[in-house]
């Protein structure tokens, strides 16, 4: 089919500029519009990326008639209302994690989306990610047997600034909805929705989570995974699986893996792989397979899996004690 997917983007900040460099990998995608709140930048981005179109208001990219996809990537707390906006403006649509504050915000957009016979997927690039799908065979073909341990973390020392959206409240800061919510996807894709979570934070004076530590317990299965996250240490972003016949280790950034060890039988094998962008095609790609094939949800990371990680998320955050206003 030769048809072209023409994309839009919300709110062209740091990330949107890595997947506007990586939509040029992808066949049968054109970069279309920008909407910034600022008419001047959405003109600069669009040139910088080459897109036609640009405007002043989010509003206005969700009227544009020519517009198929949105990729939304304001701050979080904007996810659900600026995915919403697209939905109801007849617009299908690619949120950045995480897509809500809580798992009533994910359900609810997948609500709409599912009415309007849209297409809705949250930007859980790793799960695309060809080096985390090789892993993710290895593991289903019991290269390692059993898992019985899962070890995660996502750690990185920001920059301590109260306005950013890293640590400000009203943004949605703090890690584990930033960077923790890897180490718990990691733990439900293998292992699923954990029997019981505990967890214990570092909740800093802006009140949200500048470190958040939890263990996720699956009785019947045997399995306990321990993960982490930080903005206040940098920690090494690996993830150790270990099984009953081996370990496989996905080196950092292992979110977006370039080296996967697999240790057994005392030797270590050493798979490596070679990217040509930032990562963000392989989620690109999906959403306009998807969208070529008239699907209105992702079969690879369907929205139940959302729902199900926004559930973790929820329950973590009921374990540290933090809440924001839309809970
Ligand atoms: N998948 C990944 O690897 C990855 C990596 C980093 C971040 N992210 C996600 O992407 C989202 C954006 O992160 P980012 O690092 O790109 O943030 P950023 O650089 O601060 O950009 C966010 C953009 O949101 C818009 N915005 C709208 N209302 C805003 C407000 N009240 N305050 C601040 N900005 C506002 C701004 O664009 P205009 O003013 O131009 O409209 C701003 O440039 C986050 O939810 C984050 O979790 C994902």
């Amino acid at each position: 089919m030769n048809k072209v997917i023409n994309w839009g983007i919300i709110a062209p900040g740091r990330i949107a500029r890595k997947f506007a460099s990586d939509l040029k990998l992808v066949e049968n995608a054109n970069l279309l519009a920008i909407a910034s709140r600022d008419i001047d930048k959405a003109r600069e981005f669009a040139k910088e990326f080459g897109a036609d179109r640009f405007y002043g208001s989010y509003e206005e990219l969700v009227h544009d008639p020519d517009v198929d996809v949105v990729y939304v990537a304001s701050p979080h707390v904007f996810h659900f209302e600026h995915s919403l906006l697209c939905l109801e403006n007849g617009k299908h649509v690619l949120c950045e994690k995480p897509m809500g504050m809580n798992a009533r915000q994910v359900m609810e957009l997948a609500r709409v989306a599912d009415q309007r016979n849209l297409f809705l997927m949250e930007a859980f690039w790793t799960n695309f990610i060809p080096s985390f799908v090789k892993f993710r065979e290895l593991v289903a073909n019991g290269v390692i047997g059993d898992i019985k341990v899962i070890q995660a973390d996502f750690g990185f020392k920001a920059n301590y600034d109260i306005n950013a959206r890293t640590f400000n409240k009203e943004l949605g800061g703090g890690s584990l909805l930033d960077i923790g919510l890897y180490p718990v996807f990691l733990a439900l894709e293998l292992a699923g929705e954990p029997d019981q979570i505990k967890a214990s934070a570092i909740i800093g004076s802006t009140g949200v989570d500048e470190t958040c530590s939890m263990i996720f317990n699956y009785p019947e299965k045997g399995i306990v995974a321990n993960l982490s996250s930080s903005f206040l240490v940098s920690t090494p972003t690996e993830a150790l699986i270990y099984g009953t016949l081996g370990t496989i280790k996905m080196h950092a950034q292992w979110h977006a893996p370039t080296r996967i060890s697999i240790f057994k039988d005392g030797k270590e094998d050493v798979l490596k792989f070679d990217e040509p962008g930032f990562g963000y095609e392989h989620e690109i790609q999906e959403v306009v397979s998807c969208l070529l094939d008239g699907l209105t949800e992702s079969k690879s990371f369907p929205l139940t899996k959302s729902i199900l990680l926004h559930q973790a998320l929820d329950r973590v955050r009921a374990e540290i004690g933090l809440r924001y206003k839309y809970d």
